[in-house]
């Protein structure tokens, strides 16, 4: 056995842990500074950066000083602050839109989780308690919070576009409507990629609108239209795909089963109802989903489901699984038709 390795120290694997609360502010910090965009004609003293965002010249030394050991910016011998490939992502023009990402996690998640006791004391949503009211009613009363969101959601969900489009055949369909779409990305990506379908992005009217100055300005025009609505109420109706990305799960059962019975309504003979997130593997595996239940639970009030649960919740909605197809990203879809 080899003497140089030790067990990680239960007491400092803690307190590391414990910590991670402040290098989420302290990059969501630097961020709202706009720190990477100061940065981007090359490095610079803390002095010369703080002029430049308008901050206290020692304590943006010391910020910076604290992310420079994490790797989000370089500290040189000379003392002056670079970008890193982490740090890139921050910049305003980055096209990950990472920033957004960061935004949303440093004020509207962080003041969430805060509540995360009374969360889970009570079942209670922690966003409602943090800000007095749900989750996309805050969003509809500030829409410039909304643009972050759907920046954020392109970042942490873009890159989960291409593995969903090779890992299922959506050139069978005729028409696909993108339920809670967001700004559009996703079926901009979806059409580029599979020729044939038309496309819908369906969202509520103040983002359908955002939706339809993207989707006009990109190469899908001719195939792709924007549609506001509430998914509670009614979808499109009569196309053969009904497509919810990481919507299912922002929901309890009983509006989940609201929604996915709309869209069984709204479709075709044959369609089908493609149900696009992460499906919680049994037992102590880790898995990216148990994380981003978390999420659901403090955020928007919703859960991340097993394939059991998402049984029990098609059938209520009359519908039947046909397949559950992994990608090789941590999203897999769930294939329902008509029971
Ligand atoms: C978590 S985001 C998912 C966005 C996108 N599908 C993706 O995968 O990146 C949830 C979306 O549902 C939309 N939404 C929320 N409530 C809605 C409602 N009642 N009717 C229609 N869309 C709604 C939000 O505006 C948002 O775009």
């Amino acid at each position: 056995m080899r003497d140089d390795v030790t067990e990680p120290n239960p007491q400092q694997c803690l307190v590391e842990m414990t910590g991670g609360a402040l290098v989420t502010h302290a990059i969501f910090t630097a961020t709202e500074l706009g720190v990477a965009d100061a940065l981007a004609d090359g490095p610079k003293t803390a002095d010369e950066l703080a002029a430049a965002v308008d901050a206290q010249p020692d304590a943006l030394f010391r910020l910076l000083r604290m992310l420079a050991g994490f790797g989000v910016f370089a500290h040189a011998d000379d003392g002056q602050f670079a970008l890193t490939p982490m740090s890139e992502c921050l910049r305003r023009d980055h096209p990950s839109g990472l920033r957004d990402y960061v935004r949303m996690s440093g004020h509207e998640l962080a003041r969430a989780w805060v509540e995360l006791p009374h969360a889970v004391r009570t079942g209670d949503r922690a966003f409602d308690r943090a800000f007095g009211k749900p989750f996309f009613d805050y969003l509809r009363d500030h829409p410039d919070r909304a643009r972050v969101f759907d920046g954020a959601m392109t970042a942490v969900h873009g890159s989960e576009s291409v593995p969903m489009i090779e890992a299922y055949d959506f050139s069978r369909f005729e028409t696909i409507v993108d339920v809670g779409g967001g700004n559009g990305s996703m079926l901009v990506e979806l059409l580029r990629r599979v020729d044939g379908p038309r496309g819908v992005v369906f969202d509520l009217d103040d983002v359908a609108e955002h939706a339809a100055t993207l989707l006009e300005g990109s190469d899908c025009a001719a195939r792709a239209t924007a549609v506001g609505g509430d998914f509670f109420t009614r979808v499109p109706a009569g196309a053969d795909c009904y497509l919810l990305r990481h919507i299912v799960h922002d929901w309890d059962d009983d509006r989940s089963v609201t929604i996915l019975a709309n869209c069984r309504e709204a479709m075709a003979d044959d369609g089908r109802v493609l149900v696009v997130e992460g499906v919680v593997p049994p037992g102590g595996t880790p898995h990216p989903s148990k994380i981003l239940d978390l999420i659901m639970l403090t955020v928007p009030g919703g859960r991340e489901r097993t394939a059991e649960e998402y049984d029990a919740l098609f059938a209520r909605a009359g519908l039947r699984i046909e397949r559950i197809i992994p990608t090789a990203s941590p999203i897999s879809i769930v294939e329902g038709a008509r029971a």
